[in-house]
């Protein structure tokens, strides 16, 4: 499956099941091959001679660690390009850039805001493009969810064999905000056969269009996707509780009242006992995290994931950038 991946990876709503899982499983090989067999560079140096520019607009930790180190391992050469640092948005345009940078790369990696702007560097870019976040969607990091779950319940299931065996059947609850992170589980999970329940306060509801998308994965895949606004309910039956920050980049100004329209969706034991979720839930969240969503009792207790979940960020990046950016003569 990962020859037929295509050239970009706006969202994996634009991937099948199949290749999401052809992706997960050769970031688990290469995970393996790194810590358990010592592997500290990929012997093909399939980016030898090859740059990879690294396109962002707004603050990232693990996804530019995550991507450098990535580049180094499979032999290219990471070119980091900050807001500060190019004409782009200030004195030239999307799309000048895009046909510009993409002339002298091998492959983007774009963090932008809008949606727009990533779709609009794919439209004009005669190189790969692989999506580092935008206001919508953040394929590589459910890539790492869904590895960390893998390994997480595969653990527990040793007769699994395929990553859908493990996976097939889970319920995941989202206590949160409608935003990016909640966007991209709902591309990939309900096909991937993961039950949703997504609650979100009312003010801030799931678009119908992301909405009706899932439902025709999920009805694929015979998944469930529910939505609810009481967290209580949401939590019922969960194997996975996750959630996100409340107040994501771009939306500082509104925190003051972001912060007054969740209250009562922090993540907590209290919640836990009144919600019942399955004996043996886990606590996941993308990071960077502040306390308000996820208390420090849940977030550093053995039910949190959240490090290794981190970690995988790296080892997915490494399976996409090598499927993706290794093609091209
Ligand atoms: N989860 C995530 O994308 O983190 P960074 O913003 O630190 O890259
Ligand atoms: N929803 C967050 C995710 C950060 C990785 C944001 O967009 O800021």
């Amino acid at each position: 499956a990962l020859s037929t991946l295509p050239r970009d990876m706006i969202s994996l709503a634009d991937y099948t099941p199949e290749q999401i899982a052809a992706l997960v499983e050769s970031a688990a090989d290469f995970k393996d091959k790194t810590k358990n067999h010592g592997q500290a560079f990929h012997p093909d140096e399939p980016l030898k001679g090859k740059t990879i520019g690294l396109l962002f607009s707004k603050r990232s930790t693990r996804t530019r660690v995550a991507s450098e180190t990535s580049i180094a391992y499979l032999g290219g050469h990471a070119m980091f390009l900050g807001k500060d640092d190019i004409q782009l948005g200030v004195n030239e345009s999307l799309r000048d850039s895009a046909i510009v940078i993409s002339s002298m790369v091998d492959g983007l990696f774009a963090r932008v805001g809008a949606h727009s702007e990533i779709t609009g560097l794919a439209k004009y870019s005669s190189a790969p493009i692989v999506n580092a976040l935008c206001d919508e969607n953040h394929p590589t990091q459910i890539l790492a969810d869904l590895l960390t779950i893998w390994e997480v319940f595969g653990k527990r299931k040793p007769e699994a064999k395929t990553v859908f065996d493990v996976v097939r059947g889970l319920n995941v609850a989202w206590v949160g905000d409608a935003n990016n992170i909640v966007y991209e589980m709902l591309s990939a999970f309900p096909k991937c056969g993961i039950n949703m329940n997504v609650c979100t306060p009312s003010k801030y509801p799931i678009p119908e269009s992301v909405q009706q998308m899932a439902k025709s994965d999920a009805d694929k895949a015979q998944s469930n996707v529910s939505y609810f606004t009481d967290p209580v309910q949401a939590v019922q039956n969960a194997d996975i509780i996750v959630t996100d920050t409340w107040v994501s980049m771009g939306q500082e100004t509104e925190k003051a009242q972001r912060l007054q329209d969740f209250a009562g969706y922090q993540v907590t034991q209290q919640l836990v006992d009144a919600g019942k979720p399955n004996k043996d839930w886990i606590f996941m969240h993308c990071l960077p995290r502040k306390p308000e969503e996820v208390s420090d009792e849940i977030f550093y207790s053995d039910r949190s994931v959240v490090f290794q979940e981190a970690e995988n960020r790296k080892w997915t990046i490494l399976a996409a950038f090598s499927a993706l950016f290794s093609k091209r003569a």
